[in-house]
């Protein structure tokens, strides 16, 4: 871990009680550790902002049953082949399946598949959970 420097800020009072209330509903016990993690959060959107190198995780809800579905999202994947890490795959009943995709790659790109594979009919949910590769935001 790299060294501490301790700041100083100033910060309107309702402000700072709405902080301290956060920090508390939160679960934090230290509000440096709070700052430090919501510090982490933007950098992190600025990294998906940039078009960074980033890790994320796409998940489909869908209905094998539609008619050539599963086959377009496998093509979609093979397409991306280069960003996706692994996929899971749940049947969650007779007809819906869940699948989890984990990507890493260019920002651009991840959001380009996720796009993708919303828009095939029988798609009832589409999720993207951006995240980092943590390289930046130490
Ligand atoms: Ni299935």
């Amino acid at each position: 871990m790299s060294d501490l420097v301790r700041l100083s800020l100033s910060l309107e009072k309702p402000l700072l009680d709405r902080l301290e209330k956060l920090v508390r509903r939160s679960g934090y016990t230290n509000r440096s550790e709070f700052v430090r993690d919501m510090i982490r959060e933007r950098l992190v959107e600025h990294e998906w902002d940039e078009d960074r190198e980033v890790v994320g995780t796409i998940t489909l809800v869908y209905d094998h049953h539609v008619s050539g579905l599963s086959e377009k999202l496998t093509d979609e994947q093979h397409h991306h082949h280069r960003v996706i890490l692994t996929t899971t795959h749940v049947h969650l009943d007779r007809a819906m399946c869940v699948e989890m995709i984990l990507v890493k790659g260019r920002a651009s790109e991840i959001t380009e598949l996720a796009d993708r594979l919303r828009q095939h009919k029988g798609v009832l949910h589409s999720g993207l959970s951006a995240s980092t590769t943590g390289a930046r935001i130490r």
